[in-house]
């Protein structure tokens, strides 16, 4: 019981680029120690989403702004066992809609602004409230949790996370072009590492993991270790 309350206060915060495996290890840590997965990404997706299905230009902060004060993000579990979890966006599920190419493109660019991330930045942060979470994103080390116990940079050569992505839309059915997929990665993470606000980089005190050469047990074994060393510190 004491155990169980301890790891429930555990803040696990996972930061790095665009397929470097971020979600896939951090929604697969979260399982093993019982903690709760959240994906801030998919916060930024379901503006970008909101903001194309109504015209707004992703260059207009105050617009997107406006538009994510009126906007109901809500995660919840779907019914598949793996820990996955749905996104909803003003009550409909948009899971899948979050993942498609245009959003991939645009996102960058409605992420970048101030008056949004503060909204967003506030909503995580009360979602980290009672501990017991394990958040992925661009900013959580740096910006959000910065008070994290366990912090990691998640990382991976550009040639490894262009495969990976090529692999899991091929999954989901898709027929990508590698260069196009090469050219998307390359222009978001110079996007999210040159904005003015909360760039991705890495976060002080952040375990830097380099994914490239390893599996994906290989990296949970090693991200599960940090955490239950840190979880005695709780
Ligand atoms: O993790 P992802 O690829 O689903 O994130 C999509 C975009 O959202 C990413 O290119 C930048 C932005 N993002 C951000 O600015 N801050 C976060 N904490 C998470 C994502």
């Amino acid at each position: 019981m004491f155990q169980q309350s301890r790891k429930e206060m555990l803040i696990v915060a996972i930061d790095g680029p665009a397929a470097a495996g971020k979600s896939t290890v951090a929604r697969a840590v979260a399982a093993r120690l019982g903690l709760t997965y959240v994906d801030t990404g998919a916060m930024y997706r379901a503006l970008t989403l909101k903001a194309l299905q109504r015209a707004v230009d992703p260059e207009d902060g105050a617009t997107l702004a406006r538009l994510a004060s009126e906007t109901l993000i809500e995660f919840r579990p779907s019914a598949n066992p793996s820990g996955s979890q749905q996104v909803w966006l003003d009550g409909q599920d948009v899971t899948r809609e979050i993942r498609a190419s245009e959003v991939d493109l645009a996102v960058s660019a409605v992420s970048k602004h101030g008056p949004v991330r503060e909204q967003f930045v506030q909503a995580q942060r009360r979602m980290a409230s009672a501990g017991g979470v394990v958040m992925e994103g661009r900013d959580v080390g740096t910006v959000v949790l910065p008070e994290a116990n366990v912090k990691v940079y998640l990382d991976a050569s550009l040639e490894a996370r262009v495969q990976r992505r090529f692999v899991e839309q091929v999954g989901r059915g898709a027929r990508p072009a590698m260069d196009a997929l090469a050219q998307d990665l390359a222009r978001r993470d110079a996007q999210d590492s040159g904005r003015k606000v909360a760039p991705l980089s890495v976060a002080p005190g952040a375990v830097r993991v380099d994914t490239t050469h390893r599996t994906l047990e290989q990296v949970l074994d090693e991200v599960t270790r940090l955490c239950l060393e840190r979880k005695g510190t709780v």
